[in-house]
């Protein structure tokens, strides 16, 4: 996955990074659609993967406490950081997500935007976990992915990324969350015990309706 990221991160812009000629267009409606999706940033501690070139980074920053934003190719953070270091309280990460370490109760908010098809589902599985580990009680995950299908409409020499059913990220989801509760009915002491998840919410972007006419 790193050396596909790698051929797409060459010029580090927007079209280049959303794999899609039209990436301008979209962006403008997109990203507000995305941003009025989250709960409350006012004095939030955020986690964002899979950041690339941040064009979620600031706009989270300006209105948070603080944001650690992660991504693994150099090109992408670098301008992240060009772009979006003024705010002055995001922390950039060259980093694979999968190789994160945080203390528990790190973030009220973990954020991805199109990550998590760039993962195995069995490291979707994995990131989830550690995602409830360093959340804060009463905080939020939130992340958006394409389902179904391609929907960035640049060519590439090969396509790695995983274009799952939405109901695989809820059976994950169901899966973990009645993980969890097992754990606390047979490891009481365990932090595992403190565990609950809901799902408060899962619907289509309608920007990608609109735009491209499709889900
Ligand atoms: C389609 S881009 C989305 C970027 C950004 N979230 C947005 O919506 O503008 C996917 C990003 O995920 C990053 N990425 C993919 N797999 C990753 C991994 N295992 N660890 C860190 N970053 C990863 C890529 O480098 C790329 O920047």
């Amino acid at each position: 996955m790193q050396n596909f990221w790698k051929e797409h991160s060459t010029k580090a812009n927007e079209e280049e990074m959303m794999l899609d000629s039209d990436a301008d267009t979209l962006g403008r409606e997109e990203v507000p659609e995305i941003l009025s999706l989250l709960p409350g940033l006012e004095g939030k501690s955020v986690l964002e993967l899979g950041a690339g070139i941040g064009r979620f980074s600031g706009r989270i920053a300006a209105k948070a406490k603080s944001v650690v934003a992660v991504d693994f190719m150099e090109n992408f953070i670098k301008c992240n950081e060009s772009t979006n270091g003024h705010h002055g309280n995001i922390q950039f990460v060259q980093a694979d997500v999968m190789l994160l370490k945080f203390p528990e109760n790190s973030f009220d908010l973990v954020f991805s935007n199109w990550l998590l098809m760039y993962l195995e589902e069995d490291e979707v599985c994995t990131l989830f976990e550690k995602i409830f580990n360093w959340l804060k009680p009463g905080g939020h995950f939130f992340f958006r992915e394409s389902c179904f299908h391609q929907s960035g409409n640049k060519s590439r020499t090969c396509n790695p990324s995983k274009y799952r059913h939405p109901s695989t990220y809820n059976d994950i989801l169901g899966s973990l969350s009645s993980f969890l509760l097992t754990s606390s009915s047979s490891q009481a002491s365990s932090p595992c015990a403190m565990y609950d998840v809901k799902l408060v919410f899962s619907k289509p972007i309608q920007t990608y309706i609109k735009v491209m006419g499709v889900y």
